[in-house]
């Protein structure tokens, strides 16, 4: 499976930050916006990615991601002349994508969960058909929303309705199969001119092959694309960071606990971050034996079982705790 980084658009709605930046090149904390997609396509296994972006923004996406060789992975570029629906990505990319299926994520969303990369591979896995993840918000009207009959089944899909069937969003993030360029050939554009991704997916709901994926309470979904987005999404990635020790959407950490690069590559892109936060936690899970064990959050669950006092005695005196 490829992947398709969809990172163009106007950001109005950022102005006047988008008026000389790309929008998915702002901060979100500590590093670019793009990494947090970009993350998540890495954690459901996928290595080969087209970045598409603006003809006058797309220069800074090479600067800063190059050829992906330093994450482990393989980047290709191309251009969205106009912003004419995120649909379009697979018009754009139908030829570098050469009928293998893909997974598409938008350049401004994020996602956090529990055992996000077993969904995600899960998604990648599936041979036919098309993946899609829903959330719950409160302001559904501002998304493609799905609602579902009392048994679960995906029962409509509507791109921003004024009177939404229910409050689950569809979030930025698709997986589909090989058919996916055939279909997207053949969209309409919208009333307000746009090739739809909603439309992309109803063709799916309608031939029984989309697979809608509820996110739990326990995710966390946010997209960035307004100024209180932008700040919820950077004290979100700043609390956890700060309060659980653990990164949040970093290419480089997962680059190596999938992997892809070795640990020896790692120092070296830590030291390219030079004395920031980020280096000095990228350096440390070079350092620390074995990291691919320890940062599985189960390993991490019996360590604190291990260190309860109570643990420690047993051990101790040599009986089994009760
Ligand atoms: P939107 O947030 O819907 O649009 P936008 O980024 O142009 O912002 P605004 O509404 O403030 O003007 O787009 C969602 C994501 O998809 C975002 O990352 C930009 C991207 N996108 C494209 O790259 N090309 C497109 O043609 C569209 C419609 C969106």
């Amino acid at each position: 499976m490829k992947g398709i980084l969809l990172a163009g658009g106007s950001g109005t709605r950022l102005h006047p930050m988008t008026l000389a930046a790309s929008k998915q090149l702002l901060p979100v904390y500590d590093k670019p916006m793009v990494y947090y997609p970009l993350s998540t396509l890495m954690l459901a296994g996928i290595r080969d990615i087209l970045i598409i972006s603006t003809p006058q923004d797309l220069p800074q996406f090479r600067r800063l991601l190059g050829s992906g060789e330093r994450f482990g992975i393989r980047f290709a570029y191309a251009e969205q002349p106009r912003p004419d629906g995120i649909a379009q990505a697979f018009r754009i990319g139908a030829e570098w994508l050469n009928g293998e299926p893909a997974a598409l994520a938008l350049g401004d969303n994020l996602i956090h969960a529990d055992h996000l990369s077993d969904l995600l591979r899960r998604a990648a896995g599936r041979g036919a058909g098309a993946t899609v993840f829903a959330y719950q918000v409160r302001d559904p009207e501002r998304y493609g929303v799905v609602s579902f009959s009392e048994s679960g089944q995906a029962l409509e899909i509507v791109e921003k309705p004024s009177v939404p069937a229910s409050n689950w969003a569809v979030t930025g993030l698709y997986f589909y199969d090989r058919n996916v360029c055939d279909y997207a050939r053949n969209l309409r554009p919208s009333d307000r001119g746009e090739l739809e991704i909603t439309d992309l997916n109803r063709i799916y709901l309608e031939t029984g092959a989309l697979h809608v994926e509820r996110l739990s309470r326990g995710c966390a979904w946010l997209d960035a694309g307004t100024p209180d987005s932008l700040l919820q999404a950077a004290t979100f990635v700043q609390t956890i960071q700060a309060r659980q020790g653990m990164l949040v959407g970093c290419p480089e950490e997962v680059a190596f606990r999938m992997g892809f690069i070795d640990a020896d590559q790692l120092r070296t892109e830590a030291r390219r971050l030079g004395k920031t936060e980020l280096g000095h936690v990228l350096t440390e899970l070079a350092d620390s034996p074995p990291a691919h064990a320890l940062s599985h959050p189960a390993m991490q669950e019996a360590q604190r079982a291990l260190s309860h006092p109570a643990m420690q005695e047993a051990q101790r005196l040599g009986v089994e705790p009760v």
